[in-house]
């Protein structure tokens, strides 16, 4: 099956939140996803640019319908003191009666190429423990498990902890 990967634009955002529940989804964890086609549309194509994608897309037989989006990954380059740039992996998804046929690999490939192109020194990325297909899937292709190698924990301030650490408002 022909499958093309191009740079994401703003006509792409139902689709890509269409993915991100999909994956949600799949991960046991729909119900977090609060985002909207809006906030994707402001964060991701306005002046400032909070996260890219790469999409990949199935031209239906019928050469007049538009092609189908069936996977994308979304990226942002983040920071290491350490070491310097490094491309972060956020979102890596590819629908079920789509998959095995290389559509990942050639995603992953991009990102590679990217992560290359802007002399980053790593790609980083975060894997719920459940998902044992996609830990086996990254280590095959030379992923380190930092949390098992190194002792790393995954941290988060919700919104209620930042007002608590913030200025106060104003009475
Ligand atoms: N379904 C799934 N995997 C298959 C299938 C199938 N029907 N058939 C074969 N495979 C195996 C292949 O052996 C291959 O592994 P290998 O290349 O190491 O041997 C791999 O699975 C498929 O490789 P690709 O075709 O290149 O990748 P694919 O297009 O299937 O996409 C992905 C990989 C994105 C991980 C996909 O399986 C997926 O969406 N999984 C569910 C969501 C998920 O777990 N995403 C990652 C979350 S972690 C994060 O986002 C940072």
């Amino acid at each position: 099956m022909d499958f093309k990967l191009r740079k994401a634009e703003p006509k792409d955002v139902s689709d890509i939140l269409r993915l991100v529940k999909e994956l949600a989804k799949y991960e046991e964890m729909e119900h977090q996803v609060t985002l909207t086609e809006k906030e994707l549309l402001e964060d991701g194509f306005g002046d400032t640019p909070f996260y890219h994608c790469f999409i990949a897309e199935i031209q239906g037989e019928n050469s007049s319908e538009d092609p189908k989006v069936v996977g994308f990954v979304m990226y942002y380059f983040t920071y290491d003191p350490w070491v310097g740039k490094q491309l972060y992996l956020e979102e890596f998804y590819v629908m079920d009666q789509y998959r095995g046929l290389g559509i990942g690999s050639e995603l992953l490939r991009h990102l590679s190429d990217l992560a290359m192109k802007t002399r980053c020194t790593g790609m980083m990325f975060v894997v719920a423990e459940t998902n044992e297909p996609s830990v086996q899937y990254y280590k095959r292709r030379g992923a380190e498990d930092l949390s098992q190698e190194e002792g790393w924990r995954l941290f988060r301030f919700d919104k209620s902890s930042l007002v608590k650490m913030g200025t106060p408002a104003e009475e």
